[in-house]
């Protein structure tokens, strides 16, 4: 009885933890916390320290979206898709000035820089190419992109690859 009586005195005085277990428990938390942080510095020091940029390679759709004599711009993909009787073509609509996005003016059949003015060639003026610089500050022409017919039969668009002037997609 007497034990029994002084067992719960015990208990009441000290409810289950007692100094040095406490300080065993505190150790070993803050080891815990260290080593998980210790884990996620590792991790990103780790990690391959990549840009994801998107693919230069663009699906601009079936040909049959295009009417014929049309230039189309994508925004997105910074591109002119081009319709006319020899074929399709993808032209470049990023100014070789400053890096501008140009626009399609079919009142002028020309493509315009809103930037600092730069013309290029499309159906006007006579004589040039298409994406050839006629007037205004760009150096260079806009570059023609290679083009290729998937074979689902979709317009597909390599953004990283010039080539020569007037090679056309036939359909
Ligand atoms: S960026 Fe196009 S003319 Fe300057």
């Amino acid at each position: 009885m007497a034990d029994e009586k002084q067992q719960r005195v015990q208990t009441a005085a000290n409810p289950g933890v007692d100094r040095r277990e406490f300080f065993l428990r505190l150790g070993l938390g803050s080891m815990g916390i260290a080593a998980a942080g210790t884990a996620v510095f590792a991790y990103q020091f780790l990690s391959p320290n990549v840009l994801y940029e998107p693919s230069p390679v663009v699906n601009m759709g079936k040909p049959e979206s295009y009417q014929l004599d049309s230039v189309t711009l994508d925004v997105d993909a910074r591109i002119f898709v081009v319709h006319n009787n020899e074929g399709f073509f993808a032209l470049s609509a990023v100014c070789t000035h400053l890096g501008c996005l140009t626009a399609w003016k079919p009142d002028l059949g020309i493509i315009a820089c809103p930037c600092h003015g730069s013309k290029f060639a499309m159906f006007q003026p006579p004589g040039k190419k298409p994406g050839e610089k006629f007037d205004g500050p760009a150096p260079k022409p806009l570059p023609w992109l290679k083009m290729w017919l998937s074979d689902e039969g979709e317009l597909i668009v390599d953004r990283s690859e010039e080539i020569r002037p007037e090679q056309f997609v036939r359909v």
